[in-house]
């Protein structure tokens, strides 16, 4: 698809998921800041645990790098035990939002209506939401990956607009934390019909950025990055190592 004069900055997003402990993830965030300022033709976002949301902050102040926390709850406030507010990881510094990941909805009960009340809320709340959908093996194995992504997308975002808003991440469930990546022509493929499915809904689905997650390492990042519809990317096991992580950013700059 031609991208003429759009800008969509590429994206990398580093989801450090259930790991490190209080210093590994101080650690992790200066070694990822080191020599990463010069940086600027890519945004690049962290998402440590909760917990290590506040000094993460601190550490990654005055430098291009931005946080996000890799979930919420979609009330404001009350009695919901264990959960956070879209106003807290405001107040904490985030600027970004996890929703809907696969690991989320596997293991947590997440559904597609859940997801839909946290995007919204996370748009009230200024937060950038990046939406995860994906098909799983088996799925992709009955050849029902099209149809599954459309159920999901119309789901997900119904009732919403604000696509300009949004990042959507395109995670493969068969491809996340196994080592094996889709190919570049697979990941395309779903990314065109999420451009498509885009295109019914906005005059601006061009320039919404949507990320590839699932075993990118800094050996694929340059392959997968090539395809005309992925702006960025989803990192799981690759962003805990700092040197990785920076070969994938340095992987995606330059791309337009
Ligand atoms: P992975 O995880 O890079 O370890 O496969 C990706 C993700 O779950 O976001």
């Amino acid at each position: 698809m031609a991208q003429g004069n759009i800008k969509r900055k590429p994206l990398v997003v580093g989801n450090w998921k259930m790991n490190t402990t209080a210093d590994e993830a101080i650690e992790l965030a200066r070694s990822i800041t080191t020599d990463i300022g010069a940086i600027i033709e890519t945004d690049i976002v962290i998402c440590p645990p909760f917990v290590w949301l506040s000094p993460i902050a601190s550490v990654i102040t005055n430098t291009s790098i931005k946080l996000g926390a890799q979930n919420l709850h979609w009330e404001d406030k009350g009695a919901y035990t264990g959960e956070i507010s879209a106003r807290m990881l405001k107040d904490v510094g985030c600027e970004y939002v996890i929703i809907g990941h696969s690991e989320r909805r596997q293991y947590f009960g997440e559904t597609d209506q859940s997801v839909n009340q946290k995007l919204k809320k996370a748009i009230d709340a200024e937060l950038t939401p990046i939406v995860c959908l994906g098909e799983s093996l088996q799925d992709r194995e009955a050849n029902r990956t099209n149809a599954l992504i459309t159920n999901q997308f119309n789901n997900d975002f119904e009732g919403f607009t604000d696509f300009e808003k949004v990042i959507i991440a395109y995670e493969p469930i068969w491809a996340i934390g196994t080592g094996k990546t889709a190919t570049a022509e697979q990941a395309q493929e779903v990314h065109g019909l999420l451009r498509e499915l885009l295109r019914q809904k906005t005059d601006g689905y061009n320039e919404v950025r949507i990320l590839y997650g699932g075993s990118v390492k800094p050996k694929n990042a340059a392959d997968l990055i090539a395809q005309p519809d992925i702006n960025g990317f989803l990192v799981g096991g690759a962003s805990l190592k700092a040197k990785d992580f920076k070969a994938i950013i340095k992987a995606v700059s330059g791309k337009d």
